[in-house]
């Protein structure tokens, strides 16, 4: 990004929104000579400037441009900002989580499912990875409680299995076997609890569910280990993910 394009905007309400603090915060920080602009001191909470000409105690802004982020989703953690228990948001440093606009998960993965998860402050990003139009689809490892019975692969590629509670059939999804208890599982669409209810639908139970791929970025070519996050752009991310 060319930086001289970005609006300047006061320095208060840009310091507040990447989460540094409240607008009393940058009063005290300016008056204790901790920001610069352009090298020199600043002197007003109302002074325009862009998030490049800007040092907070001699270090520049923390993604001052948005923030994308690629996340190894831990066993037992939830997606959601609200629920108790660990929540994905902990393994972020705490000032991300008073940014605006805020951080949310694109789509979500269950409390019991591990694996790839992307976590943004774009909606366009957030939109187009989850628009239907853009197909980016998602893949799943799964282990089953019980031995395949041999009519999954047809039933979940036929586009006409209907799960508990809804109307509308599944999309066609692909199943690859490599154990009898062992399947990869490509989805194209993202129902709640979907992997495990098209088991539920076919009589078996998943037992341990990991996501692998978002569109073609695989997991292990990130080499995160749970909990474990790298940031990159909203550009960088749709040109890894898109085939
Ligand atoms: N399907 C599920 O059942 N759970 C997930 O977390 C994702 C897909």
């Amino acid at each position: 990004m060319n930086n001289t394009h970005v609006k300047a905007e006061r320095l208060d309400k840009l310091l507040t929104s990447l989460g540094y603090g409240l607008r009393k915060d940058v009063r005290f920080w300016i008056k204790d000579g901790l920001i610069r602009i352009d090298g020199e001191m600043a002197v007003s909470p109302a002074q325009k400037v862009r998030p490049d000409q800007v040092l907070l105690m001699e270090k520049p802004l923390d993604h001052p441009y948005g923030l994308t982020i690629i996340y190894h989703k831990p066993l037992d953690t939830v997606c959601s900002r609200k629920e108790d228990g660990s929540l994905i948001y902990d393994s972020f440093p705490e000032r991300w989580l008073g940014r605006k606009p805020a951080l949310s998960s694109v789509g979500r993965l269950d409390k019991e499912t591990s694996g790839l998860l992307i976590i943004t402050d774009d909606g366009q990003l957030n939109h187009q990875l989850t628009s239907p139009k853009k197909h980016f689809s998602k893949t799943y490892a799964v282990t089953l409680d019980r031995p395949l019975d041999g009519s999954e692969v047809d039933t979940f590629a036929s586009g006409t299995l209907v799960l508990e509670g809804e109307e509308k059939p599944c999309l066609p999804a692909e199943m690859t076997i490599h154990t009898d208890k062992q399947v990869s599982l490509v989805l194209h669409e993202g129902r709640y609890h979907q992997v495990r209810r098209m088991f539920a639908a076919v009589g078996n139970h998943v037992e341990t569910l990991q996501r692998t791929h978002i569109g073609v970025l695989s997991l292990h070519d990130t080499a995160l280990a749970p909990g474990e996050y790298k940031t990159l752009t909203a550009e960088l991310l749709m040109e890894l993910v898109s085939p």
